[in-house]
Parts: structure tokens; sequence; C-alpha cells
């Protein structure tokens, strides 16, 4: 794992905010709870009422904040500019995500446009109403991306595309905004332990049932090997609060690097993607599957007991 310096910030400074996106759960709960803990008044993303009471807590405050739409984006710029204490904005953590995987030819248009809604074009929505904040505070924008956004498994090329994609904006965005004393890292989280896995595994599994016969015996057994190695994977996943901690100190750590992986697995993955031949990295994948894809396809969890992952 790669680490950003141990020290947080020594004198967390308390008259500073912090956004938060997709902050109802998993690693942006998590995240909003550890820059709290800093001293930032953390301005929360969630998208119901239910969730915002949820996080509300000592230095987390929820925000309305679904990343397509614009006037939840605009009402979060204003939250900023009027707050009543004058904090400066210095941190903005692009959490927010979803995962919706099929194979290219199954997984519908309309599904991978949602995901590059969510996953690319709402970040940069909020990039863009939220820079002139950070460039007055000189402040950061944390990226969440992921192994995804360095290796395009397969049946995973929808969320990948949107993670390749935020990271090649995140690496424009770095080279366009230093020079204003803004800074942008990407993190590159492995396994996790939230709940994105077993909902995702459950969405292939529903789209593979609605498959044609054809893309059943096509696919049917890569889908089946995809959902069970996610469930193994999840076993050997970062605690959602690990990752929280992790994020908040590459969110003040002073001099950050461009990118910083989380976990051992994203550790030893990363760099295998990118150094080895892109054929040798296919033999390596179907090898790992190829023990899985002779099992039958599971029922989507909403149709069994047990969840995929
Ligand atoms: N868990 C992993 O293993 C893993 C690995 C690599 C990268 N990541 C990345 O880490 C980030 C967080 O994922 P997670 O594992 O913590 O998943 P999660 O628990 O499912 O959290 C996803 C968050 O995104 C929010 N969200 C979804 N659509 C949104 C929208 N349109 N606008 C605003 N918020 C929206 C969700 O809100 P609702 O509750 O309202 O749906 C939720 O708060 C994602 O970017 C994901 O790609 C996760």
């Amino acid at each position: 794992m790669t680490r950003p310096g141990k020290d947080p910030r020594k004198n967390p400074q308390k008259n500073e905010l912090a956004v938060v996106s997709g902050a109802s759960s998993g690693i942006g709960a998590a995240t909003a709870r550890a820059l709290a803990a800093m001293g930032y008044h953390v301005l929360a993303g969630v998208r119901t009422d239910s969730e915002a009471d949820a996080v509300r807590g000592d230095g987390i405050e929820p925000v309305t904040l679904d990343i397509t739409v614009s006037e939840h984006i605009e009402a979060l710029a204003r939250r900023i500019a009027d707050d009543p204490e004058r904090r400066v904005l210095r941190v903005l953590v692009n959490n927010a995500g979803i995962e919706i995987n099929a194979p290219v030819e199954v997984l519908p248009l309309s599904l991978w446009r949602e995901q590059f809604e969510v996953n690319l074009f709402g970040h940069i929505a909020v990039i863009q109403e939220l820079l002139p904040f950070l460039r007055r505070s000189r402040g950061r924008v944390v990226n969440i991306s992921s192994v995804g956004g360095v290796a395009a498994l397969p049946v995973f090329g929808a969320y990948a595309g949107t993670k390749f994609a935020l990271e090649a904006a995140s690496d424009s965005l770095r080279r366009e905004v230093s020079a204003h004393g803004v800074q942008v890292v990407v993190v590159q989280p492995g396994g996790v332990r939230t709940e994105m896995a077993a909902r995702s595994g459950d969405i292939s599994l529903g789209l593979a049932a609605e498959m044609s016969a054809e893309h059943q015996r096509l696919y049917g057994g890569l889908i089946n090997a995809t959902v069970s190695s996610n469930t193994a994977f999840l076993e050997r996943a970062v605690p959602a609060a690990k990752a929280g901690a992790t994020i908040a100190r590459v969110a003040t750590t002073p001099r950050p690097r461009a990118r910083y992986t989380l976990g051992t697995d994203a550790a030893f993955i990363i760099p295998l993607a990118r150094f080895l031949p892109a054929r040798l990295m296919d033999g390596i994948l179907a090898m790992s599957h190829r023990s899985r894809t002779s099992k039958p396809l599971p029922a989507p969890a909403s149709e069994s007991a047990g969840s995929p992952s």
C-alpha cells in the first residue's frame, strides 16, 4: 500500500470546510467522519432525508447532493459562499460512484451512460462549480478512482471506462491548476468492504438473467466467474473506516503525490497492469477466471438468500 504522510494535519484548521460527495455510506461516510475528527466542518453529500439524519454528527453537516443534478451543485456552492462563519473550502473529495457490470456487448447503452453521468460528468460538474473556492484557499481536490482506473477487467468495461476517464481528467486538471495553488490527487482503492460489490453483483446477475440464450452461452460463465471472484476479493478487502482514514490523510498531507493506491491488492495489481504487456495480463486474468467459469450462474440476491458479494 502506498501511504501519504503519516501525520495528517497537526493543527486541524477548525475554520475550514471539506466537501465529500456520496457520504451516505461506505468510503464516503468514513471519509466524512475522518475529516470531521481532524477538525474540518464537513459538508457531506447525501440524496435522501433519512441518509441526512444518519450521517449528521459532530462536524458533519449533511447537504442534499445528487452530483447529476445541477441545482444541487449550485445550492452547495451558495452554501459555501454564504458560510455563516466565513470558513474557506479546503478539501473536495469526489467519492460518489456506482458500479453496473456486464459485458460490453450486453450492457444497455442507457446503463453505460448512467455510469458516466455519475462517475465522470457528475464529478466534473462539482469540480467546475467549486474550483473558484479552492483557488481562493489553495485547496485540494481528491478524486476517488479505483484499480479499475488502471486495469480494465472483463465485464467491468463501463465502470473501468469511467474510472480511466476520471484518471485522465485528473491528470489534465492537476497540470492546469497547480500553478493556481490547487492540488489534485487521485486515490486508487482496491477492494474496500462496502455495499457496492454486493449491489453490483446483484445487478450483474439480474442483467444476466435477462440475457438472450446466445448471450447466456457466450457470457454466462464469465459473469459468474466475475461475481464469484468479487466475493473472494471482498474477503481480503480493507475496512471502510481504514479507507476513510487514508483518504482523509491524502486530503491533508502537506505535499501530496499525484496518486495513492489503497490496499495491498491495489498496490500489487496496479503496477502489474501498468507494466506487463497486455497479452500477458490477458493470460493471467483468463487463468484466474477459468477455475470459476464452469459453475452455473447463481440467482440474483433479490431471488436468493445469499448476496453474491
Ligand atoms: N468498495 C470498493 O471496493 C471500491 C473499490 C474501488 C473504488 N471504489 C470507489 O469508491 C467510491 C465509493 O464507493 P463505496 O464502495 O463506498 O460504495 P457505496 O457504499 O455504494 O457508496 C457510493 C456512494 O455514492 C453515492 N451516489 C451514487 N450515485 C450518486 C449520485 N448520482 N450523486 C451523489 N451520490 C451518489 C451513494 O449514495 P446513495 O446511498 O444515495 O445511493 C453512496 O453514498 C466510488 O467512487 C467507488 O467507485 C470503491
